[in-house]
């Protein structure tokens, strides 16, 4: 993977199921825009043809697969993401907004899968090399009251137990808690509207954006 020396910026949206983060991610999109900038958006697993359909694998509840498999399909989604859209888009100097990334597979896997960190933290530089976000809005809420927040329905993964999603909110806080640098925690018990205020200053930071009158 070749260096990483450009204008663009990765940011991503990271937190557990019903947290919101999708939602923000649409309203971050379109505010910046207003404000004149150049915008991508891309979701995790997918955005590629060949992520879009192991996408399909990993969510489909009819399937039974492997801690292993499911952990080298999220980092080969990822691999195709990286290759064919935020390397380019980032070397074009565009502003990427990611919905999961890398630190997806740390609280799921790593965490809520309980497979091996140093492992997992290998296989995401092998997946994304320099491509490593500028900066991360971790989205936090209750577990209880993520939960009562999805819908019917239930994916592969949001089939799994309580026990496996508490694990992966504590992976998500210890994730901040080691990088704070490019972490920031958001409460996301809020409004939609008043979590927004908060993205938004986040972002006009990063961006250095002055203020709007
Ligand atoms: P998605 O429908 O995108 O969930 P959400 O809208 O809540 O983001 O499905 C992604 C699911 O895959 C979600 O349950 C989290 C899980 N996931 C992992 O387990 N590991 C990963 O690396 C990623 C990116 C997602």
């Amino acid at each position: 993977m070749p260096s990483r020396k450009t204008n663009g910026l990765l940011i991503t949206f990271e937190g557990i199921d019903g947290c919101g983060k999708s939602t923000q991610l649409k309203m971050a999109a379109r505010y910046l825009r207003s404000r004149g900038l150049d915008i991508a958006t891309l979701r995790e697993p997918g955005s590629t043809r060949i992520s879009e359909r192991i996408r399909r694998m990993l969510l489909d509840p009819r399937l039974d697969m492997s801690d292993i498999t499911e952990l080298l399909l999220y980092e080969a989604a990822r691999s195709e993401l990286v290759d064919k859209e935020i390397a380019p888009l980032l070397a074009a100097g565009r502003i990427v907004l990611c919905d999961r990334y890398y630190d997806s597979t740390t609280a799921y896997q790593g965490y809520g899968r309980r497979l091996d960190l140093t492992m997992v933290r290998r296989l995401h530089e092998v997946a994304v090399g320099a491509y490593t976000p500028d900066l991360t809005l971790l989205f936090d809420l209750p577990l209880k009251t993520a939960l009562t927040r999805r819908g019917k329905n239930p994916d592969r993964l949001e089939s799994q137990s309580l026990a496996f999603f508490r694990r992966v909110a504590r992976g998500f806080r210890e994730i901040a808690r080691n990088e704070p640098r490019r972490v920031t925690v958001l409460d996301a018990r809020k409004s939609t509207a008043r979590v927004f205020v908060a993205v938004q200053r986040e972002l006009d930071r990063k961006l250095k954006l002055p203020p709007l009158p």
